[in-house]
């Protein structure tokens, strides 16, 4: 059975669904956050490596304040409430993106997490704050520019592999299967440099609905693809021709 080791998320939804139930769409937020803690437990039950959860982009700013206010404080919520469940699933906690512009309260819980939890062997999940994947990878050429000019670097090395070490998934593989929810087919600057390869699964459903048995589809559906990166699989192959002279 090919399990994906690395899975990521794009949660999308929580808005819609909530509107549909004509309630305001912080009730989504507030139902997808829950959602989050039942998928995270499912998927280190099912013995995935690496969760990555799109939590927060660079774009979502541009949501009224009172909108993003409250994914701070649910954020935060979750960071006090969850860090002890990581605990006895033994899931190391981590993030990625620039979490400079969000609020002090989330940024010390962010690193007292970070910090509890990493000695944990299990799963790694991975959460995206403000991030963005073009901004991710200007921000690595700014890097590899500063190495090179400080020596540390010689341009002639760098190769796809040096490049994504000074990715902020450097430590990380890349995703065997990104799942998006709510109908929407779109990557929307989501680990654009990891998602190469990556084999993508859209589902309608929104995120406050998704649940253990949806995540078990998309791992179902994973399963029966067959993933080539590029190359033909031996069986296959078509016979070879030989070309006579
Ligand atoms: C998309 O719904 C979801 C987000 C903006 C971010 C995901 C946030 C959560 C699941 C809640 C809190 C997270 C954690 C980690 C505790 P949307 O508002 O874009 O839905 P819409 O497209 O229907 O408007």
């Amino acid at each position: 059975m090919t399990r994906p080791e690395h899975v990521a998320i794009i949660m999308d939804g929580n808005g819609r669904w909530a509107v549909e139930k004509q309630r305001p769409r912080t009730f989504g937020h507030i139902k997808g956050a829950q959602t989050v803690k039942s998928i995270v437990t499912e998927a280190a039950k099912l013995d995935i490596k690496y969760l990555t959860l799109f939590a927060f982009s660079t774009e979502n700013w541009r949501r009224p304040a009172s909108e993003v206010d409250l994914l701070m404080r649910l954020l935060r919520r979750y960071l006090d409430n969850e860090t002890e469940n990581l605990m006895s699933e033994n899931i190391r906690f981590r993030y990625i993106g620039n979490i400079a512009p969000l609020p002090e309260k989330v940024r010390e819980r962010l690193s007292k997490t970070v910090d509890r939890t990493k000695s944990n062997t299990g799963m790694t999940l991975v959460l995206a704050l403000n991030y963005g994947g073009r901004q991710e990878i200007v921000n690595t050429v700014r890097k590899i520019l500063r190495d090179v000019k400080d020596h540390h670097l010689n341009p002639e090395a760098i190769d796809e592999s040096i490049f994504s070490q000074y990715l902020d998934t450097a430590e990380y593989p890349d995703p065997d299967l990104l799942i998006r929810t709510s109908g929407e087919s779109r990557i929307s600057n989501f680990l654009l440099w990891q998602l190469s390869y990556t084999e993508l699964y859209f589902t309608k459903k929104y995120w406050p609905d998704f649940k253990e048995e949806d995540l078990q589809d998309a791992l179902n559906s994973f399963e029966r693809r067959n993933r080539r990166f590029g190359a033909t699989t031996p069986h296959t192959h078509p016979p070879l021709v030989v070309l006579s002279e």
